[in-house]
């Protein structure tokens, strides 16, 4: 049984997320997606919401689950049993820091390998911060996450106002 963990803030989960999610769910058994749970990181959705709001987009991907993690991503990994960590990498930009994350998991715990997967060339460019500010300016963001992503950015906007 190979079971990959596809952490993340998910603050909230993108058609970039979703491509990855789809595409790692074909490659392992079962895919566990990590919300970051971090309270020292301010995030527009709680991360119960961010959980919520993941597995209603995934439902209809049956080797995927959700939950929420907070300390050590590779403890994460070895209470889950997995072995595999999913990234995406978007840009070279992204490659230096994922690469120094990945080393510095490996070297605490060698049993877990991170596996990368080069986003879609239609999402290279989408980011959760993109997508939240464009939204709080009101503009539309209907090309970057599902219908209902849409609907609850715009729901979490109004109440913050
Ligand atoms: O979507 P993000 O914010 O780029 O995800 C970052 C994440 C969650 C993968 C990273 O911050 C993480 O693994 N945090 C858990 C704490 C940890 O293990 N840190 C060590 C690596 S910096």
């Amino acid at each position: 049984m190979k079971t990959g963990i596809y952490p993340g803030s998910f603050d909230p989960i993108t058609l970039g997320h979703l491509d990855i999610i789809k595409r790692a769910a074909c490659v392992v058994d079962k895919l566990i997606i990590g919300v970051l749970n971090n309270s020292a990181k301010k995030s527009l959705f709680t991360p119960e919401e961010r959980v919520a709001i993941i597995r209603k987009t995934t439902s209809d991907i049956p080797n995927v689950e959700v939950e929420s993690f907070n300390g050590l991503l590779v403890d994460f990994a070895d209470q889950k049993q997995a072995h595999i960590i999913v990234r995406g990498l978007r840009a070279i930009s992204d490659f230096e820091y994922e690469l120094q994350i990945a080393q510095t998991n490996r070297k605490v715990n060698p049993k877990v390998d991170t596996m990368f997967f080069t986003t879609s060339e239609e999402y290279s460019y989408i980011s959760s911060s993109i997508v939240k500010e464009y939204a709080m300016y009101g503009g539309d963001v209907s090309q970057f996450v599902t219908p209902y992503v849409e609907t609850c950015l715009k729901a979490k906007i109004k109440e913050n106002r």
